[in-house]
């Protein structure tokens, strides 16, 4: 069977994944500053003798395989890494003070150029054409919206694109996602709240934005818990508050930031809305002036096409056992293979990585976060057997 095949080939060269994984976690970059990573992406390809664009938003990839006739099929992977100083005891740790691969892009980088070798290997059967996305900046910077503005979807027109993230809360050899809604549309959140700063000794002399602050980290999360329907989801979180130096000044300023997040654009927007009508509101009926802003890039929500993930979970359950796949629930991180999936239908799937026995238990995002690379081989082989069967498929 094409699956099995196909997981048998990537456990074949599982040393190689895992090598190549390996020395892209010494040297993680940050969004757009990829270079290194899309050094070593091509420089396999170009050894692979695969053609590539390059570049696109940046450092980003688009490689291209099979003989151009017939559908065309994408997968994706993303290569940065965040500001995170990693506190493994792995012998491969970081060589990055402050830059880490908590969020296993480093793995998605690997299996997909283990999936580059594999189907190399079986050019010959590809009808069609099977494109390889290497993009940059996922985690904040809409890299993936850059590469499909930049045609990354484009020359030949993708029909059907997959993409998998490392998702610990489930074990290793299993996987899982959902049709409809999977990941939340996501934004960042900063609010300024400007009031008069002076003695503290005095504060009717001055206009105190710290009381106001404190107000509007209670008061936004009314938000969610009064204003939304309870079916409906949404979060407000403030996670950062920055103001003042001293003890005994009240300082003329303090910045709020946070995320929004929800399963829509429609309850994005309205979340969105009401923190700007109550930050604003409550910072007036305290003397206070706040400057509400939605600074950096809204993720929409992924969406998962049902068909895509009908041949995903076929091929996940060939690939490991019907139990190994689960219909998980939306959650509310947010990913920006959303912007792919505005466009064309896909899925987005989690592998699973959690191994007590390995200390694999970390969430991503966490400094202690460790990915259990036994699953990179089946990560390889899913990339495969998508591309394989939906090139089938879309005859
Ligand atoms: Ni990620």
């Amino acid at each position: 069977m094409l699956s099995q095949r196909a997981y048998q080939d990537a456990q074949g060269i599982r040393d190689w994944i895992v090598q190549t994984r390996r020395e892209l976690h010494r040297f993680p970059e940050l969004m757009y500053e990829e270079v290194r990573t899309s050094h070593l992406v091509r420089k396999t390809l170009d050894e692979l003798n695969i053609p590539y664009r390059y570049p696109l938003a940046e450092t980003g990839v688009v490689a291209a395989l099979g003989n151009g006739d017939g559908p065309c099929v994408a997968l994706r992977a993303d290569m940065d890494a965040l500001p995170i100083h990693e506190e493994t005891d792995v012998s491969f740790r970081s060589e990055h003070p402050g830059k880490m691969h908590a969020c296993g892009h480093d793995c998605h980088t690997a299996m997909l150029l283990g999936a580059a070798r594999l189907l190399k290997q079986r050019e010959a059967e590809i009808r069609g054409t099977v494109k390889l996305i290497f993009q940059p900046a996922e985690e904040g910077g809409a890299g993936g919206q850059r590469m499909r503005n930049e045609g990354a979807l484009n020359d030949p027109p993708v029909q059907r694109i997959f993409g998998l993230h490392v998702w610990p809360l489930i074990p290793t050899g299993t996987l899982g996602s959902r049709a409809g809604v999977f990941l939340a549309a996501a934004g960042e959140v900063e609010l300024i709240v400007r009031g008069r700063g002076g003695h503290a000794a005095m504060p009717h002399l001055a206009i105190d934005p710290v009381s106001v602050a404190a107000k509007l980290v209670t008061e936004l999360q009314t938000i969610v818990s009064r204003e939304l329907d309870p079916l409906n989801s949404g979060v407000v979180s403030i996670t950062s508050i920055h103001g003042g130096d001293a003890y005994n000044v009240i300082p003329p300023a303090v910045t709020l930031r946070g995320t929004v997040r929800a399963l829509t654009m429609d309850v994005f927007r309205f979340v969105q809305q009401r923190v700007r009508e109550i930050a604003t509101q409550i910072g007036s009926a305290h003397r206070c002036e706040v400057d509400v802003r939605f600074p950096g890039n809204d993720y929409p929500p992924t969406v998962n096409d049902q068909v895509c993930w009908n041949v995903a979970k076929e091929l996940a359950a060939q690939l490991t056992s019907p139990g190994n796949v689960h219909e998980l629930p939306p959650v509310m991180g947010g990913e920006d293979f959303a912007f792919y999936t505005e466009e064309v239908p896909g899925c987005f799937v989690a592998l699973g990585m959690r191994n007590e026995a390995l200390g694999a238990v970390y969430n991503v995002h966490h400094p202690k976060f460790k990915a259990d690379e036994d699953a990179l081989p089946l990560g390889t082989a899913m990339h495969v057997a998508f591309a394989m069967q939906s090139l089938e498929d879309l005859r």
